[in-house]
């Protein structure tokens, strides 16, 4: 057998077809986009064909496509870019954001820095699925509030909020909605105007483009303020010399994405189904996250006295990649703010693992997973001092 992949979450490998698409705007078409001639002009009609494509997945327009360097910029320029412009328009002690408290660290950290700016945030608690209560939501609104930024579906355990109710919520304040739809994108099917979603982040790596590409959704009339200043690129949004290969690839990424949901959907969802009930019978394993609202790819679970990372571990030596948490913090001491939040003690957080599938992935795979795990697990328990 050879090495299996579950850490789809964290990244994904490149489509064949996507780096296809994207290699000759590496050494042909390599004019910048910005230039008159015609080395320029065909760059930047492969973005404009690009951003074509992504508003079509989102039912936007194209002129609604700001690209960014990933999942990071787009949710710091959408919560500071916002913030920024309500800056100007009314005493910043009187500004008031709501998110969650489950949020991926490129929305907590940037919330924090402008908690330190003088920004009020208030950090919705989640259910122990991790879903956001609507009421809680509308409860926190007060006549200040002018962003709320909710994840479409949580990194580490999947569940997917009730985004239409929070998109009618905002809509009834008269509030600008922003969500972060890295994880979610191209696993289930997004309409930003059904919705009511003013502003959306996307990562092309997660959706088998390559890395350090990424989209910010900007619904037409609403003003976002610039944090990277420059040559006015962007709509004088984002400045920077356009990534053409990155913006191909992203742009492909989706496409592709969004055509092949029907083949992918049904499949990947079968396995992690097939999988996650495999696991469950290992005593003493829970599954943590939603039983349904949660993403096709997704399955998080712990293990009574068994250390996550030894798992981790062990279970890569046999050639399983998975991960303990989300992708920037499993190389850190970490525990999850997560599986804290949905109310996991101290032994449940350290005994979690995250395993994330793909569109590559066979049902030989989860056969054999499904056979070492338990074993894996087994040993463990053995040698476990707890
Ligand atoms: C929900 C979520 N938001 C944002 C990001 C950051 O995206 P990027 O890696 O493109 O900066 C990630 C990446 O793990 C993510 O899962």
């Amino acid at each position: 057998m050879e090495k299996i992949y579950f850490d789809n979450g964290a990244t994904t490998c490149i489509d064949n077809e996507v780096l296809e698409e994207m290699m000759p705007y590496y050494n042909k078409y390599y004019g910048n986009p910005s230039s008159l001639h015609s080395f320029g002009v065909d760059a930047a009609n492969a973005i404009d064909i690009s951003r074509m494509k992504i508003a079509k997945i989102l039912n936007a327009k194209q002129d609604e496509i700001i690209f960014t360097s990933g999942g990071t910029e787009s949710d710091n320029l959408a919560l500071k870019g916002i913030s920024y412009s309500f800056k100007e328009k009314i005493n910043t002690k009187d500004n008031h954001i709501i998110t969650s408290s489950i949020e991926h660290p490129a929305i907590i950290e940037t919330c924090k820095y402008l908690q330190n700016q003088g920004y009020n945030v208030k950090y919705l608690p989640v259910d122990k699925y991790g879903l956001v209560k609507i009421d809680d939501l509308e409860n926190a609104i007060t006549k200040n509030t002018f962003l709320i930024s909710i994840m479409y579906a949580n990194n580490e355990i999947g569940t997917i909020e009730p985004i239409k109710d929070i998109g009618k919520i905002a809509k009834k304040y008269g509030i600008i909605f922003h969500t972060d739809a890295v994880q979610a994108v191209c696993k289930t099917p997004i309409d930003i105007k059904k919705l009511n979603i003013d502003l959306l982040s996307i990562s092309s790596h997660k959706i088998y483009g390559p890395k350090g590409i990424g989209v910010l959704f900007v619904k037409n009339g609403i003003e976002v303020i610039p944090i990277i200043h420059g040559g006015g690129h962007e709509k004088n949004i984002r400045s920077g010399t356009l990534n053409t290969p990155g913006i191909v690839g992203i742009g492909k990424a989706c496409e592709l994405g969004q055509n092949r949901m029907n083949i992918d959907i049904p499949h990947i969802k079968k396995l992690r189904d097939k999988l996650i009930n495999n696991l469950l019978k290992i005593s003493d394993t829970y599954l943590n996250g939603h039983p349904t609202k949660r993403l096709v790819n997704n399955i998080n679970f712990h293990v009574k006295n068994i250390d996550g990372e030894s798992l981790l571990m062990m279970l890569d030596e046999k050639g399983i990649a998975t991960s303990t948490g989300s992708a920037c913090s499993s190389k850190k001491l970490y525990s999850s703010h997560v599986l804290k939040e949905l109310g996991l003690n101290q032994n449940q957080l350290q005994s979690s693992l995250r395993l994330t599938l793909g569109r590559e992935n066979s049902e030989e795979e989860i056969l054999y997973a499904s056979e070492l795990i338990p074993k894996v697990v087994k040993k463990l328990r053995q040698i476990s001092p707890i």
